[in-house]
């Protein structure tokens, strides 16, 4: 059994910069549940399947293969053994992988690989249920969050940065719109679980929270 490392928290809370910074310091590997829930939400949206069409997602599903690899210490997604890593960050994918990720066959389908990664090796994984379902037995578990404008503030600089035109009240919207959808879903809703370290990002710096984070992990 690896040592696992649990990371839950909402849309935005900075889970990914955190965790793969944690990865870096301690040698863990970093696994992000996000994207492979952003993989299968590629695979329907290039079939046309519709935000709705749960039915039609459980059974797109069990043709779509995602794998993780490992390729220079990044985190690649494949689907059906192409890498579409690129695509992850798109808002549309984000959107659908949202929806779909409250679809039960959906999620069967990536526990199974989830548990399997944090088994063979020592992980960092970040996501919304690896504390309270994926992982329940994990060495650490942290619910990190920040507050909902905090993280509008943060995605919208991101995207300005990247060139986009944004709207902060739109972002804000949004955010909220996804952490409803996330916290309220019937199967596996985010929430803290009970022994998880809850860390608010709001007023801490990025080194704040890898310090506050690393010197959980007595590995
Ligand atoms: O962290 P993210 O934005 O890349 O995640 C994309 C969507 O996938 C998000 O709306 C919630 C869902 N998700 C989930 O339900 N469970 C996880 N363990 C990880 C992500």
């Amino acid at each position: 059994m690896g040592y696992n490392v649990a990371i839950d928290g909402p849309a935005g809370a900075g889970k990914s910069t955190i965790a793969r910074m944690v990865a870096e310091e301690k040698g863990f590997v970093y696994v992000d549940t996000g994207a492979m829930y952003r993989g299968l939400a590629v695979y329907f949206l290039d079939r046309g399947i519709g935000p709705e069409e749960t039915e039609r997602m459980e059974k797109a599903c069990e043709a779509a293969d995602v794998t993780i690899r490992y390729e220079d210490g990044a985190q690649q997604v494949y689907l059906n053994g192409e890498n579409i890593t690129g695509r992850l960050r798109e808002e549309a994918v984000g959107n659908m992988a949202s929806r779909c990720a409250a679809v039960p066959a959906v999620r069967e389908k990536l526990l199974e690989l989830q548990r399997r990664l944090a088994k063979e090796q020592d992980v960092i994984m970040d996501g919304r249920d690896i504390g309270t379902c994926v992982l329940p037995d994990a060495d650490v578990k942290v619910f990190l969050t920040a507050s909902v404008r905090t993280r509008a503030e943060r995605r919208y600089k991101e995207l300005k940065e990247k060139g986009e035109n944004v709207n902060l009240a739109e972002i804000e919207e949004d955010i909220r719109e996804r952490d409803e959808r996330d916290s309220t879903r019937e199967i596996a809703p985010l929430k803290k679980a009970e022994d998880a370290v809850l860390v608010d990002s709001s007023r801490m710096t990025i080194q704040e929270v890898v310090r506050t984070i690393a010197a959980l992990c007595r590995k």
